[in-house]
C-alpha cells in the first residue's frame, strides 16, 4: 500500500487536559516525581511516561514529534530549536574524532559551513560530492566513512538525490543515510525510500508562517533515544531544546500542511512553465527540461507536486537585485532569504544563504550570479502574480 503521510497526521487524535481540541501545552521546565525511586528509573532511563527536565522532553514537544514521526513513517522523531539544531546534534552523535562524511556539495550553507569549518575542529572530516554521480559518492567512502548526507532536494539549485540508489550504497558500506526534506515535506518521504535519518528545517513549509525557527529528526527509537540520553546524548548535552508553545503551535500549522504543499506547487510549476517559454533559464523538478525530472517522478507522492522553489536566472545579479527590488516594491512578495512562507520570498542564493560557499565553488556547480530562488507562496490568483512579475522583467529588460 502506497505511504499517505497527510493520512498518518490527521489520525492522529489527542485531547487537551480539559477535553480541549488540541494538547494542552506545557508551561513548565521541570516535572515532580511521587516518589524518589521513580527518579532514579527516570534518569537511568526505565520510566517509561515520565517526565524529567524539559531540555529532555516535555508533552507539547512530544506530541509534535510523534506527529512529525507519523509524517515521515519513522519509529520516533526528536524536535529541536532550529533546524541546525537538529542537523549538528545528530552528526554529531554519530560521527567522533577520526571519522568521515560524504556530503552533497549543494546543500543548505549553513550545513555546509558546520561540515567545512567546523567538524574538522573535531577531527571529523567531509569530502563533498555531486550527489546526482553515484560513481563518486561510492568512490569518496573510506574506512572511515559513517554518514551519507544529502538533501531530497538541494539548496539552492533543486538537485535530486536518487535516495533508493544512496541508500544502497549507504547499506553496503554500513554508513546511516542523512536525508534533509526540508524543500520536500509531504512530496517526497524519504524513510520509505531507504534512508536512514530525515531532517526538516520547521522553520520553512512545515511551520509555514514564518514566525519561528525549528527543527527535527526522524528516526529509529534506538537513534531517538541515542540523542536523549542523559549520559551522552548529542540533543540533551548540547541543549537545542524547542520551547513547548513554539511546539505547540507548529503542532497546529502542520495540521494545514497538506492543503499549503498543494498550492504552492501548483503556483510554482505554473509560474516555472511560464518562465521557461518566456526564455528564461528555469530550473524547477516539475519541469521536463530538469535533469532529475524523471527521478523525482518516481520517488514523489503524486498529490503534492514539485514543490514551492524555483530558480530563474535573471542574467545578472545586477539584474536580479533590481528584479527583487522592483518585485518587492510592487507587494509581489518578500527580498528575504528562507521559505516555505504564505508570501512568496525570494534572494539571490549566491551572496546570501550560500555566500559560505566558495566563488570558485559556486561556479563549478552551477550558481551562477544572476540566480534568484523563489519559494512561491500561496496566492490564489497566480495568473495575476505571473503578469505582474513578466511587467516588472520587462521594465528591467530582463524580457
Ligand atoms: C535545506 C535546509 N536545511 C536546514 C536549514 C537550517 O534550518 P534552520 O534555519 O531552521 O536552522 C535550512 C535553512 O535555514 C535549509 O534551507
Amino acid at each position: 500500500m502506497k505511504f499517505k503521510p497527510a493520512d498518518k497526521i490527521q489520525d492522529l487524535q489527542y485531547f487537551g487536559e480539559f477535553g480541549g481540541v488540541n494538547p494542552s501545552i506545557s508551561d513548565s521546565s521541570t516535572y515532580t516525581f511521587l516518589s524518589a525511586k521513580t527518579m532514579f528509573d527516570t534518569f537511568e532511563g526505565n520510566a517509561e511516561g515520565c517526565y524529567l527536565y524539559s531540555r529532555h522532553s516535555s508533552p507539547s514537544n512530544l506530541y509534535l514529534g510523534e506527529a512529525l514521526a507519523a509524517m515521515e513513517g519513522t519509529e520516533a522523531a526528536n524536535v529541536a530549536a532550529s533546524g541546525m539544531g537538529a542537523i549538528t546534534p545528530a552528526l554529531l552523535q554519530l560521527c567522533q574524532a577520526g571519522d568521515h562524511i560524504v556530503s552533497s556539495r549543494t546543500i543548505y550553507g549553513g550545513t555546509y559551513a558546520f561540515l567545512k569549518n567546523f567538524a574538522p575542529r573535531l577531527n571529523i572530516s567531509t569530502s563533498f560530492v555531486d550527489i546526482t554521480d553515484l560513481e563518486k559518492v561510492e568512490a569518496a567512502i573510506t574506512p572511515d566513512t559513517k554518514v551519507l548526507y544529502c538533501e531530497a532536494v538541494s539548496n539552492p539549485l533543486l538537485e535530486v538525490a536518487d535516495i533508493p540508489a544512496l541508500s544502497k550504497i549507504a547499506k553496503k558500506h554500513g554508513l546511516q543515510l542523512i536525508v534533509d526534506n526540508t524543500f520536500s515535506p509531504l512530496a517526497i518521504s524519504p524513510k520509505e525510500l531507504g534512508a536512514d535519518i530525515v531532517i526538516h528545517s520547521l522553520t520553512k513549509f512545515i511551520n509555514g508562517s514564518s514566525d519561528t525557527v525549528g527543527g527535527v529528526t526522524c528516526a529509529s527509537q534506538e537513534f531517538i533515544d541515542s540523542l536523549r540520553s542523559v549520559n551522552d546524548g548529542a540533543n540533551m548535552l548540547l541543549g537545542p531544546t524547542m520551547d513547548s508553545f513554539r511546539a505547540a503551535s507548529i503542532l497546529k500549522n502542520l495540521r494545514t500542511l497538506h492543503i499549503r504543499i498543494k498550492q504552492h506547487s501548483k503556483n510554482a510549476l505554473y509560474l516555472a512553465e511560464k518562465f521557461e517559454a518566456d526564455g528564461l533559464r528555469t530550473v524547477y523538478p516539475g519541469l521536463k527540461s530538469h535533469p532529475s525530472h524523471e527521478l523525482y517522478k518516481s520517488m514523489m507522492n503524486e498529490e503534492y507536486g514539485f514543490g514551492g522553489m524555483l530558480v530563474v536566472d535573471a542574467g545578472s545579479l545586477d539584474k536580479a537585485n533590481a528584479l527583487m527590488e522592483l518585485m518587492q516594491e510592487k507587494n509581489l512578495g518578500y527580498l528575504a532569504v528562507s521559505l516555505g512562507f504564505y508570501k512568496t520570498l525570494f534572494s539571490a542564493p549566491g551572496t546570501s544563504t550560500s555566500s559560505e560557499i566558495p566563488e570558485d565553488e559556486q561556479k563549478e556547480m552551477g550558481l551562477t550570479d544572476g540566480i534568484i530562488r523563489f519559494s512561491i507562496g500561496l496566492d490564489n490568483d497566480i495568473e495575476r502574480t505571473y503578469e505582474m512579475m513578466k511587467g516588472c522583467m520587462k521594465e528591467l529588460n530582463i524580457l
